[in-house]
């Protein structure tokens, strides 16, 4: 088991295997985030079922023991890699072609969770901690909690930006995980490369509807309570 944490290759293969896991978390995010551009009843039946239950919390758990494995290990495969190349951090086969997103996985990496600590105060700290604690902030509906935000167009830039930031780490980051679980062949190359595109592609543009849907709602209608 110590290979996981000593080696090279064991630390490659739980940052893509914690990263396949985060992957798959923010398919089922974006899934649920966009049933709220079609019924906010839908969307709080969700939220309900998301909320300070035991399961969910469970799930929350094991969600952020995904978060800090991958984080700490890219940790250390960053000053491990400083160390045996100097400047050229990330390693890639083919360094010529190495992308700008392949070079700054590690920063990508802090700009997401910078952005992700935002995003947590906006709705996971009123939408399940504060009701597990009983804290006067604790809002049960999250279409209004949500639509409420992006009524103001600068949160909708914001998660922009920070989407747009996923998207480039994902680009990398998707078709890197394959490549350390042995799909790095001449014929699976390209195509792990199109595949992570679609992948961080579809991510952007899932999550970015919300945000975009509901600003324009508001500056179309003057207020998110028009029909
Ligand atoms: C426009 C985009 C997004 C919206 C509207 C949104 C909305 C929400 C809402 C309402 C919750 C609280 C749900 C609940 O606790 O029942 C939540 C939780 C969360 N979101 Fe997002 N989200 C967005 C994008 C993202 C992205 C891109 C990430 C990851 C990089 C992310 C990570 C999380 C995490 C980790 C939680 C806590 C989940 C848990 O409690 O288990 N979200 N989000």
């Amino acid at each position: 088991m110590f290979w996981l944490f000593n080696s090279s290759i064991g630390r490659k293969l739980v940052m893509s295997i914690s990263g396949i896991f985060l992957v798959l978390f923010l398919l089922f995010h974006m899934s649920m985030n966009l049933t709220l551009v079609f019924s906010t009843e839908a969307y709080d039946m969700i939220c309900k079922l998301l909320g300070a239950n035991w399961y969910a919390i469970a799930a929350t758990l094991v969600l952020a023991a995904g978060f800090f494995v991958h984080i700490i290990y890219a940790l250390m495969l960053t000053l491990q890699n400083r160390k045996a190349r100097g400047a050229d951090k990330y390693a890639s086969s083919n360094k010529t072609q190495t992308e700008w997103a392949a070079k700054n996985m590690f920063i990508l990496g802090l700009v997401i969770v910078g952005f992700l600590l935002l995003h947590m105060y906006h709705f996971w700290y009123k939408m399940q901690f504060a009701e597990l604690l009983h804290l006067p902030d604790a809002v049960s509906e999250g279409s209004g909690l949500v639509i409420e935000l992006f009524s103001q167009p600068v949160y909708a830039l914001i998660y922009i930006v920070w989407l747009f930031a996923i998207w480039f780490h994902l680009t990398h980051g998707v078709w890197s995980a394959f490549q350390s679980i042995g799909l790095n062949n001449r014929t699976w190359y390209p195509r792990m490369k199109c595949i992570s595109n679609i992948v961080a592609t579809v991510i952007m543009i899932g999550f970015a509807v919300v945000p975009v849907f509901f600003t324009f709602k508001t500056l179309c209608c003057g207020s998110v309570c028009c029909a």
